[in-house]
C-alpha cells in the first residue's frame, strides 16, 4: 500500500545518505530479518552491498539453494556463498554438550565471516573494502539487549548471533530495521517483493540443526533429520484447518523435527529394523518466552509419521513432544 511505499522511499533515502559511496557487507542467514534487511539495502545501494551467506552444514533441506535463487537469481544481489560445512562438522565431531556445541558454532561463524570480509577486501585491490556491516536488528532485539534479559543471572542457552562482530571487524553499523516490529518487518519484506513463504517462515535458530540433533552432530544424522523435517513442514503446509481456512503451518508459531540418536526396534515387511527415532515439535506462542504444544490433528500426525517412516530409511519411529515451556524449552538443546 501507499504507506509502505512511502516508508520504503524514506528508508532508501536514509540508507543512501548514510552509506554514500562506501561498501556494505551483510551476513545473510535466510531468516526473515537478514533477508528483509538485505532486500531493502539492495534496493537502496545495489552492488555496493555484498551479502555473505555461510552454509554451516546445519541448514534445512535445499535452504542454501533457495537463498541463492532468491537473492542472486531474482534480486540480482551480490552474494558470496561459503560452504563451511566440513569445517563446522569437523570441529563438532566428538562434542555432545549443548552449550559447548553452541559456542563452537558461534565462534566458527564469526571466524568464517571475518575471513570472508578480508578476502573481499583483498579482491578489490585499491578500494577500501566494506566500511559498513549491515545487520537485521529489529526493535525487540534493541530492547532485549539493553533490558531485563541481560541482567538474568542464569544463562539457559547462549544465543548465537553476530554480536561483537562490528567491533572485531572495525566496521560501522548499518541497521535499517531498528525501529520495526516483526510484523512490520514482514510487511516490508512483502512490499519489497520477497515471497510470502520466506517472510512468514517460522524462526530458525542460528546454530540450526546443531541444536536439533541431540548430542554429537554427525552428517549422517543431519541428512536424515533434513529429510524427515521437510516432510513434516510440507504436510503442515498442506493440512488446512476447516474452521479458520489456515494451514497448520500458519496456525503454529514454530514447528520442527528433532533427531534422537537412539535406536529402537521395528518391523518392516517380515524383517526386523533397528533404527533411529525422531520427535516432532510444534508450538503456539506469542513471545517465545512461554509456549504451548499445538494440538495438531491426529490425521496430520498419522500422515507425517507414515511418510517419515516409509520414506526415510534409517528412521523407524516418530514421537510427538507434548511438553510446554516452561518447564521444557522450545528447542531440545
Ligand atoms: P528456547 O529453546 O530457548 O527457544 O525455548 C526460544 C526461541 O529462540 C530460538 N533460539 C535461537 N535463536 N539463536 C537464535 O537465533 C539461538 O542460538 C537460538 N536458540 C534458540 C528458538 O528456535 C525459539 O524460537
Amino acid at each position: 500500500d501507499w504507506i509502505m511505499g512511502d516508508y520504503i522511499e524514506e528508508a532508501v533515502a536514509k540508507i543512501r545518505e548514510q552509506v554514500g559511496d562506501e561498501e556494505v557487507i551483510l551476513g545473510l542467514s535466510g531468516g526473515v530479518d537478514s533477508s528483509v534487511a538485505a532486500a531493502l539495502i539492495h534496493r537502496a545501494i545495489g552492488d555496493q552491498l555484498t551479502c555473505v551467506f555461510v552454509d554451516h552444514g546445519l541448514l534445512r533441506l535445499n535452504e542454501g539453494d533457495m537463498v541463492m535463487d532468491m537473492f542472486e537469481g531474482k534480486l540480482h544481489a551480490k552474494v558470496v556463498r561459503v560452504d563451511a560445512s566440513d569445517l563446522f562438522l569437523g570441529e563438532l565431531a566428538g562434542v555432545s554438550e549443548p552449550e559447548q556445541k553452541r559456542k563452537i558454532i558461534g565462534r566458527l561463524f564469526v571466524d568464517v565471516f571475518k575471513a570472508e570480509a578480508s578476502k573481499l577486501k583483498a579482491a578489490n585491490a585499491g578500494s577500501k573494502g566494506a566500511t559498513f556491516l549491515a545487520q537485521g536488528t529489529i526493535y525487540p532485539d534493541v530492547i532485549e539487549s539493553g533490558g531485563a534479559k541481560s541482567k538474568k543471572a542464569v544463562t539457559i542457552k547462549s544465543h548465537h548471533n553476530v554480536g561483537g562482530l562490528p567491533e572485531q571487524l572495525g566496521l560501522k553499523l548499518l541497521e535499517p530495521l531498528r525501529d520495526l516490529f516483526k510484523d512490520e518487518v514482514r510487511e516490508l519484506g512483502v512490499a519489497l517483493g520477497l515471497p510470502r513463504g520466506m517472510v512468514y517462515r517460522h524462526p530458525f535458530p542460528g546454530p540450526g540443526l546443531g541444536v536439533r540433533i541431540l548430542g554429537e552432530v554427525k552428517k549422517e544424522y543431519a541428512d536424515l533429520l533434513r529429510r524427515a523435517d521437510a516432510i513434516f513442514i510440507e504436510e503442515l503446509n498442506n493440512w488446512i484447518d476447516e474452521k479458520t481456512g489456515k494451514s497448520w503451518y500458519d496456525l503454529t508459531s514454530q514447528a520442527f523435527t528433532v533427531f534422537l540418536p537412539v535406536k529402537s526396534v521395528g518391523v518392516m515387511g517380515d524383517g526386523r529394523t533397528y533404527d533411529y527415532v525422531v520427535a516432532l515439535r510444534a508450538v503456539q506462542t506469542s513471545d517465545f518466552m512461554t509456549a504451548d504444544w499445538a494440538e495438531l490433528p491426529y490425521g496430520l500426525l498419522k500422515k507425517v509419521s507414515g511418510r517419515i517412516i516409509n520414506e526415510v530409511r534409517g528412521i523407524n519411529r516418530v514421537t510427538y513432544d507434548v511438553s510446554t515451556k516452561p518447564p521444557a524449552t522450545i528447542e531440545w538443546e
